[in-house]
């Protein structure tokens, strides 16, 4: 049977990095992509097949699935802020694509893994956010990736469709966008780190995040690809640990200090909480262990320290003092 993985949204941030370890494991890949937020120069240097379209374009979808088993299902447009701003823009993708690549998986028979959001949980009361609790979707993009989820479910049941359902939470590293008013919290402050700019602040900085470094996130996920499941699972992958947005800005700064050598930086600003965040995301990571054998290798410390150098190398900063 075929080996064939087609990666949805693989020239985006984590996509290409899927792309990355199914390749070096000599996997055959498609990707389908638009190119909204993605780039193809993320994809430099990987052996892959490219179907340039919509995940909401069936025909598009179709041509993709050609010859596919297994699809790891990452197209979104995946921003609470710009689903604020644009919340049918992002049903549409989030939403309606992701019903249009099961109903496609369902086809083939393929197995699917798909990319959930810890934003599921919303503002619980549990400080651990484990699989069994009761989702509560704060924003439009939460709302639209929850739905995802549900059809995942749906296509399961009806379709005995087999499908992992992968919940992540803030995750970091390499060729994460630092360009846009939509960019993660690390990309962003590497980033005004780097021009000597005040990092931005939203809101008072306690709000803490579960950041999984990007590398081990898709150990994980292409560890969920090829276990042997049934029906529709749905696991945590991130590190349960828990770092507030305050304290990343101040590991950022010494490592800014150590491998820049500056002396001063500018105060940061604080601006408004913004709508729809939630205050504490922190991952229980227990079935990720106990069903699947996730075992992060590199570490959220780690993590940091490679991906703030890979900013400074894109910067030209790349000198150490
Ligand atoms: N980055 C995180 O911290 C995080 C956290 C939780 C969940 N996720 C989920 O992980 C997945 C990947 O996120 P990312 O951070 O790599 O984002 P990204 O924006 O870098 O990647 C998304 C990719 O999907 C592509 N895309 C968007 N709309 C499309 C469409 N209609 N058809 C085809 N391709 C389309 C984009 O061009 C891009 O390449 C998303 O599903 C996101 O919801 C990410």
């Amino acid at each position: 049977m075929s080996d064939r993985v087609l990666v949805t949204g693989g020239a985006g941030f984590i996509g290409s990095h899927v792309c990355h370890l199914l390749c070096q494991g000599g996997r055959d890949v498609v990707v389908i992509d638009d190119f909204s937020t993605g780039a193809r120069s993320n994809l430099q240097g990987m052996k892959v097949t490219l179907v340039e379209g919509s995940v909401a374009d069936p025909a598009a979808v179709a041509r993709a699935m050609d010859g596919v088993a297994k699809v790891v299902h990452l197209a979104a447009l995946p921003s609470v802020a710009r689903s604020v701003d644009r919340p049918l823009d992002t049903h549409h993708v989030c939403a309606t694509g992701t019903a249009v690549v099961l109903a496609a998986a369902r086809d083939r028979k393929a197995r699917v893994v798909y990319a959930g959001s810890s934003s599921a949980y919303g503002n619980q009361e549990s400080l651990h956010k484990h699989e069994g609790l009761r989702e509560d979707p704060l924003s439009p993009y939460a709302a639209s990736k929850l739905a995802g989820e549900l059809y995942c479910r749906s296509f399961s049941r009806v379709y005995g469709l087999p499908v992992v359902v992968t919940r992540f939470f803030n995750v970091f590293g390499p060729r994460q966008p630092a360009n846009s008013q939509y960019s993660g919290v690390i990309a962003a402050f590497s980033k005004a780190l780097l021009e000597g700019k005040p990092v931005r602040i939203d809101g008072d900085g306690g709000q803490a995040r579960d950041f999984t470094y990007v590398e081990d996130l898709v150990a994980g996920v292409v560890q969920c690809l090829d276990a042997t499941t049934d029906g529709c699972e749905t696991v945590n992958l991130a590190y349960g640990q828990s770092t507030t947005v305050q304290d990343v800005y101040a590991t950022l700064c010494a490592l800014a200090r150590e491998r820049l050598g500056l002396r001063s930086i500018p105060d940061p600003i604080h601006a408004p909480p913004r709508t729809g965040d939630v205050r504490h995301s922190l991952a229980d990571t227990s079935r990720a262990k106990t069903r699947f054998g996730f075992a992060p290798k590199i570490g959220f410390a780690e993590g940091l320290r490679r991906t703030f150098d890979w900013y400074r190398q894109q910067s030209g900063k790349s000198n150490s003092p």
